[in-house]
């Protein structure tokens, strides 16, 4: 009877353990995915001279402190992404703080970009200092 015990307990770890998903900010990743790879690409390479990349682009690692604020707000008018200046428009969305985090995770850590991951506390101040 014991044994079973253990025999069951070890098969729910397994399937626990097994049903986290191991891919780094996966949500991120989805969240990407449908929010903003229709523009940046999925690759994260941008369009030509329309929409920046994010894939090796030193603004993203340059400004962390405006990021979070981008993905809510929206970025429009002159803004030069390695070199190469764009000015279109960006719209904002509504995500939530943690959704934002997981984001920035993700397009921080994706395509071989090596820029520092940030906490849900950055986060947060950021968003809260936006537009001052
Ligand atoms: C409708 C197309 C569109 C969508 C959707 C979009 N972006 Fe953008 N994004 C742009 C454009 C265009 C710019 C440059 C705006 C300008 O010229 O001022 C930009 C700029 C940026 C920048 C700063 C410049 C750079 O390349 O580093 C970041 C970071 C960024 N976007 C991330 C995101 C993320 C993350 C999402 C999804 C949450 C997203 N964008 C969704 C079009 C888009």
């Amino acid at each position: 009877m014991k044994s079973n015990l253990y025999l069951l307990f070890f098969a729910l770890l397994f399937i626990a353990l097994h049903s986290c998903d191991d891919k780094t900010y996966s949500q991120g990743e989805r969240l990407y995915l449908a929010h903003c790879g229709n523009c940046h690409m999925e690759d994260g390479k941008g369009l030509a001279k329309l929409i920046p990349p994010l894939a090796g682009s030193d603004y993203l690692k340059l400004n962390p402190d405006k990021i979070p604020c981008i993905l809510r707000h929206g970025q429009k008018g002159e803004i030069v992404v390695n070199g190469v200046q764009y000015n279109q428009i960006m719209p904002g969305e509504q995500y939530t703080e943690i959704q934002i985090n997981n984001m920035i995770n993700y397009i921080n850590t994706a395509w071989g970009n090596d820029y520092p991951v940030t906490t849900i506390t950055a986060t947060k101040k950021r968003l809260e200092l936006c537009n001052q």
